[in-house]
């Protein structure tokens, strides 16, 4: 039985808890939040956890094998610096960090104890759409890549206009997918963005633009949506993708049928038909990453996002938060960032 830890236990907190109490071997074992109240509600729903009173009386606990760590980006730093000092594996939410130094901090980290995992939830990693996309461009049937579009709408109430990153701490998911399927190093991002729910508010929409050392070109758009009460949640995040190569075109709408590909490599134009129509499964993906993290735990997988990959996604995504501060100046990207990922996992 692999026995959990939860630090943070607000919105997604709480999805994860879900996510890895459905896991046949596993259990949620013990709960931190510095918001009491949070951390007693989350408490009730999970006959097996225990509330602890800090994060250090949780880290004590000697039967917890791991944790997950779902506060926000700001604090991530220093908790798995504390979790991987207590023999904790750490499997710690999107994005990385807040800034590259906190990111190299944790990198520093995981370097510090390579005798235990450490994952990245970037949960798209999980979802079948955007693995057929990568299996897709993977396999050449787009040709090679030249101009790749993200764009996520997320609802406000899930986020939190404190995050230092704003509206980037969520679109780093789709900078993680289109890095991840570019396989390019970027050389330059520029962001603008601003308020379309008041005139003058704070910023809740991004777009942003990345160049690719060997001249493809990636752009996209992230907006925070104040949606009404009527919204279908099941449709939370509208994620929608475009990839355009020499050898075809790929597109994914996630309220739509999933990935639809005309490839002219192949000579086929067609829906990949992996999943099922309709969006729906941001709890299934949330539940797939919760499987392969025991599965690393087991020894049976290779970790499918690891800090180095979450860091060049963070990376980008600040140079993006530092364009749009400037007014949308180009940020020259000097680190070198691309190396091939871990692929699409093999516990898929
Ligand atoms: N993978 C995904 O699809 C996804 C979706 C949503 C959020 N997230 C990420 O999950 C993280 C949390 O987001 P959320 O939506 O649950 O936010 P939230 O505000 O609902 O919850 C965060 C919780 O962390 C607690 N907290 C803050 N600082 C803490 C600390 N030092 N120690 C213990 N608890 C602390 C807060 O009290 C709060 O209850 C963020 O990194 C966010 O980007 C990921």
């Amino acid at each position: 039985m692999h026995e959990l830890g939860f630090i943070g236990a607000g919105a997604h907190g709480c999805h994860q808890m879900r996510a890895f109490a459905a896991q046949a071997d596993c259990s949620v074992r013990a709960i931190f939040d510095v918001d009491s109240q949070a951390a007693e509600a989350a408490g009730k729903r999970f006959e097996s956890a225990i509330v602890c009173s800090s994060m250090d009386v949780l880290l004590a606990l000697e039967e917890l094998e791991a944790v997950v760590i779902a506060t926000p980006a700001e604090t991530h730093a220093a908790i798995t610096e504390a979790c991987l000092k207590a023999g904790k594996h750490v499997l710690i939410e999107k994005p990385l960090a807040h800034d590259v130094q906190a990111g190299e901090a944790i990198l520093a980290s995981a370097a510090a104890h390579p005798e235990l995992k450490v994952l990245v939830g970037h949960a798209e990693r999980f979802n079948r759409s955007y693995i057929d996309c990568k299996k897709a461009v993977s396999d050449g049937a787009v040709g090679v890549p030249r101009f790749l579009s993200a764009s996520r709408l997320s609802p406000l109430h899930l986020n939190d206009l404190n995050w230092v990153l704003g509206p980037l701490d969520t679109a780093v998911h789709d900078i993680d997918i289109l890095l991840w399927l570019i396989e390019d190093q970027p050389i330059s991002v520029t962001a603008q963005g601003n308020s379309c729910r008041t005139l003058d508010g704070p910023c809740d929409t991004i777009a942003y633009q990345i160049e690719f050392s060997q001249g493809a070109l990636a752009q996209g758009f992230i907006s925070w949506v104040d949606f009404g009460p009527a919204y279908p949640m099941p449709d939370n995040a509208h994620p929608r993708l475009f990839v355009h190569g020499t050898g075809g075109s790929l597109q994914l709408d996630l309220w739509q049928r999933p990935v639809r590909l005309d490839s002219r490599q192949l000579g086929r134009n067609y829906f990949l038909d992996d999943v099922l129509i309709g969006y729906g499964d941001y709890p299934t993906q949330t539940a797939a990453q919760a499987a392969h993290f025991i599965d690393c735990l087991n020894g049976r997988a290779e970790l499918r996002c690891s800090p180095q990959e979450a860091y060049r996604a963070l990376f980008v995504a600040y140079a993006a938060h530092r364009s749009r501060l400037s007014g949308g100046k180009p940020v020259a990207i000097d680190a070198p960032l691309y190396k091939p990922s871990n692929s699409y996992g093999n516990s898929q």
